[in-house]
């Protein structure tokens, strides 16, 4: 502040808005997406709650979140950001079933292209009612030896709507090395320098 770098400053000070505070849990042994969930169910307590995965970065005006957030209120049940996914890559997504009506009427964890329901993959965007963490309590291993949040949202469609939603805005999947080195090129065009 005294040497004048009000700019940088002021996006220091703004990267945490008026109002929002961030709390940290490690997951103490890699045992999945699930089991991570479940080690933050204590700040969560019972309300509906988002949970976006780091390395699917969307790029939209509208956030993807804010989205979901939409039929949330229209639905009262959980949410799920989907797309279409090439064939050959079902096994790397949970893969939904839908009915008329964009509810998940079965979804499951990797499934390989001949076994996939559909070509329907979940994007790491969710909007969860607290209901999924008896079900995540309750897991056993599954796919690849860990607790997987899907086989929890396949108990919670069960008992409550579970809606898919296709959504806005450019994905890039941050997990493979095209993907991120992508989205870092269409970010930085995105600015004058
Ligand atoms: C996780 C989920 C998977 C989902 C994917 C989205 O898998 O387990 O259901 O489709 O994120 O990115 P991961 O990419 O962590 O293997």
């Amino acid at each position: 502040k005294q040497r004048g770098k009000l700019r940088q400053l002021d996006m220091i000070t703004q990267l945490v808005p008026e109002g929002v505070s961030i709390s940290y849990v490690r997951q103490a042994a890699p045992k999945g997406l699930g089991d991570a969930i479940l080690c933050a169910r204590h700040l969560v307590g019972e309300e509906p709650f988002a949970v976006l995965l780091a390395d699917d970065v969307i790029r939209s005006t509208r956030p993807c979140v804010a989205q979901l957030i939409e039929v949330y209120q229209r639905t009262s049940g959980s949410v799920l950001a989907v797309e279409a996914v090439p064939v050959e890559k079902t096994s790397s997504y949970g893969i939904v079933s839908l009915d008329s009506q964009r509810r998940v009427s079965s979804i499951v964890e990797k499934p390989a292209p001949q076994l996939a329901p559909s070509n329907l993959g979940v994007i790491g965007r969710y909007l969860l009612t607290p209901r999924i963490f008896d079900f995540l309590a309750g897991l056993q291993p599954g796919a690849g030896g860990e607790i997987q949040l899907t086989d929890a949202i396949a108990e919670l469609l069960l008992v409550e709507t579970v809606t898919a939603s296709a959504f806005e805005g450019q994905r890039y999947d941050c997990g493979s090395q095209a993907g991120w080195l992508q989205a870092t090129l269409d970010y930085a065009l995105l600015r004058p320098e």
